[in-house]
């Protein structure tokens, strides 16, 4: 470790941290590119010359030549972004551009199923698990019949506010965002059963009205997927050992998902939720000679060694089995009689299919288990293996792609697709090419004698072979999105404070990355399941000095951003990126400049880069969806009020009451998005 890691002993100390994330695991001996060879892209090139020239020397004659020729054609045509700029705002208010109109739908606690109970900050623990969920993320929009007014809207929630949640009880007491009450050493049942039905994802049909205001409809479709929902796991891990629980002898079942961050949509029109933070959430008390003894899945991801959980769910006061489980302590006699495997059963992808209520999600885990940010699919062709990339966001963590072995035919094609095929993950390589290196048995030195018995479990611990293929450690891999003009892949790169300057490869360029960059590649002969790729650098976050647009340009007053997460292509290919500054970054520092929390439109022919949208305060914009004809788009505002110190929660004094004002406490909710001449947004 270096010794600027070394500078937080509690990574929760750290400028970068947000509620949730995980100290840094990644802890293998992966070379960085500045270890091994001399780059001929040195840093300064891309920091200093701009980054169409450092595209342009690297890429000459390759397929990203073609993204500048289409730059050029769609230059003279005036491009796709048609709005005007929104300034930086610390405003506890949304602000759109002229000419739109904006909408709150479907906050935290709107009644969705069941016996609709009223928001009220006196729900119970049952009623949350008839209303939408805390901290709303990724999100789709699944019309009904090809309609643009009327559909499933499903989300994810992440996780939850427990001072927010708990209002009445937590009132008045000095609490971080993050913190929980103990009474004896034990949690109450109630809120632990609140907390779980408060995670999960919503199922919930939205119908425009004649009088162009979007509503909730009660739907039989409704649903709520929580903590406590039972899912089948499927794939290549199935039925194996290292999912055998108390609840599970057969290692086919769980419990819940936890920590959905963003989302995927199949060719085959189902919803992914991905688990992303999900480690904490677990405690594993096991000793050997006084010292911590956990097995290396849960060492790698972040399980916590002794003390409490996340929460504590597993201190619930009654002892219930579903709560307990979350101590992955080997109390029985063997793994049938305890939750020590438990964690293996988190960390994957969950698929839900929104249009059949009564089926139990599953989990795919051919797709690889680790901080699953998102899923984003190549456009799926007939004839041709189905192609999904993923993040892992963690400090030096990796991307990832699955090939799937059968190819898609849209008249069968189903989730079973996802479960044969191969997880490959990224090597940029300093000269501007890319490989994707197969975590598959026998392939790049997963084998027995290197501690890989089989493919499950290369896939129960995907982080560590990822560690021996010799995968490329990128600054925290959020969201990813593939342009549906030129199936150019790209994604965000949040922050990393803890890069050295030893460490900065030409695809993590910055040392201490607080701003964060967006990098994208396109796949050899345009083939998505290509096992080789080039790649460069989109655009690098950063205020008027250290940001960068997509042709090397400075940034400007009009387009200044840090932290890029949410990523979206609209079907005209308009690049819609959401900004997430941490909560102890927000608004102070380098970042008082960002204001609060922000999306902006990116045309990547032109390079155009505008604001369009600013929160809130304290909230991450996360999340976005639109109706198939473009003209409306759903946008989540998530965690508004977080930043509130924990004197002003006591003195109850809130940074934020959006979006009902008053003295309300904040609440996640959906952004509807429309032009007021009804045209398609963004153009
Ligand atoms: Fe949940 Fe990586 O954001
Ligand atoms: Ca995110
Ligand atoms: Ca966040
Ligand atoms: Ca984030």
């Amino acid at each position: 470790m270096s010794a600027y890691e070394q500078d937080y002993p509690d990574h929760t100390q750290s400028p970068d941290y947000q509620p949730g994330d995980e100290p840094r695991c990644n802890l293998s001996a992966n070379e960085t590119f500045h270890d091994v060879l001399e780059s001929r892209l040195k840093r300064r090139d891309v920091l200093v010359g701009g980054l169409a020239t450092a595209v342009g020397a690297l890429f000459a004659g390759t397929a990203l030549n073609t993204v500048a020729r289409v730059a050029t054609a769609q230059a003279a045509s005036g491009g796709l972004v048609g709005f005007q700029s929104v300034p930086v705002s610390s405003a506890d208010t949304v602000v759109v551009p002229k000419g739109y109109k904006v909408q709150v739908l479907a906050p935290w606690g709107t009644p969705i199923s069941g016996a609709m109970p009223a928001f009220a900050p006196s729900n119970s623990g049952a009623d949350q698990a008839q209303q939408m969920g805390m901290h709303h993320d990724g999100m789709h929009f699944f019309p009904i019949d090809g309609s643009a007014t009327d559909g499933l809207l499903v989300m994810n929630h992440e996780y939850v506010e427990p001072r927010f949640l708990h209002s009445a009880r937590y009132a008045g007491k000095e609490l971080k965002s993050s913190e929980v009450l103990l009474e004896n050493g034990k949690r109450a049942d109630d809120e632990v059963l609140k907390e779980m039905n408060g995670h999960g994802i919503s199922v919930v049909r939205v119908k425009r009205g004649t009088d162009g205001a979007w509503a909730v409809v009660s739907d039989p479709h409704n649903r709520r997927v929580t903590a406590l929902t039972p899912m089948e796991i499927s794939g290549p891990v199935r039925g194996t050992a290292h999912l055998v629980t108390k609840y599970s002898p057969d290692g086919t079942r769980t419990r819940g998902t936890l920590n959905n961050c963003a989302h995927g949509v199949t060719p085959w029109n189902t919803y992914l939720a991905a688990e992303e933070n999900w480690a904490g959430y677990f405690r594993n008390g096991d000793q050997q000679d006084q010292k911590p003894n956990l097995p290396r899945e849960q060492a790698r991801y972040g399980v916590r060694a002794g003390g409490m959980s996340r929460y504590g769910w597993e201190l619930a006061e009654g002892g219930a089995d579903a709560y307990v489980r979350f101590d992955a302590s080997s109390t029985g006699d063997s793994a049938a009689e305890d939750y020590r495997n438990e964690p293996n059963g988190f960390g994957w992808v969950v698929e839900i299919d929104p249009f059949d209520p009564g089926k139990a999600p599953v989990k795919r885990t051919h797709l690889g288990r680790f901080a699953h940010e998102g899923v984003v699919f190549a456009p799926a062709v007939a004839g041709k293996p189905v192609v999904a990339y993923a993040g892992d966001d963690a400090r030096f963590e990796y991307i990832y792609k699955f090939v799937s072995a059968r190819p898609y035919d849209p008249t069968t094609a189903s989730g079973a697709l996802l479960d044969a095929g191969t997880l490959y993950v990224a090597r940029f390589n300093a000269d501007g090419s890319g490989d994707w290196l197969a975590l598959a048995p026998g392939q790049n030195g997963l084998t027995p004698e290197n501690g890989f018995a089989d493919l499950a479990d290369i896939l129960v611990n995907t982080r560590l072979a990822a560690d021996k293929a010799g995968a490329t450690k990128m600054d925290r891999p959020e969201w990813g999105a593939v342009d549906p003009r030129t199936g150019a892949v790209y994604f965000t790169l949040t922050n990393n404070s803890r890069r050295t300057e030893d460490q900065v490869d030409p695809a993590n360029p910055r040392a201490k990355s607080q701003y964060g960059h967006i990098i994208r590649w396109t796949e050899a002969r345009g083939d998505h399941a290509a096992t080789s790729f080039q790649w460069d650098i989109f655009v690098l976050g950063g205020d008027e000095q250290a940001g960068r647009g997509p042709n090397g340009q400075k940034l400007t007053a009009d387009n200044i951003f840090a932290c890029p997460d949410g990523l979206w292509f609209d079907s005209e290919a308009r690049l819609w990126i959401q900004t997430d500054i941490g909560e102890s970054a927000q608004n102070k520092g380098d970042m008082a400049v960002m204001g609060n929390n922000q999306m902006l439109c990116a045309d990547p022919a032109t390079g155009e880069m505008r604001r369009f949208l600013t929160g809130p305060i304290g909230q991450e914009i996360t999340g976005i969806t639109g109706t198939p004809d473009g003209r409306t788009i759903f946008v989540n505002v998530q965690h508004p009020g977080a930043t509130t110190a924990p004197k002003d929660w006591a003195a109850g004094k809130l940074v934020s009451h959006w979006p009902d004002g008053g003295s309300a406490i904040p609440r996640s909710a959906t952004l509807v998005i429309f032009r007021e001449d009804g045209g398609v947004v963004g153009s």
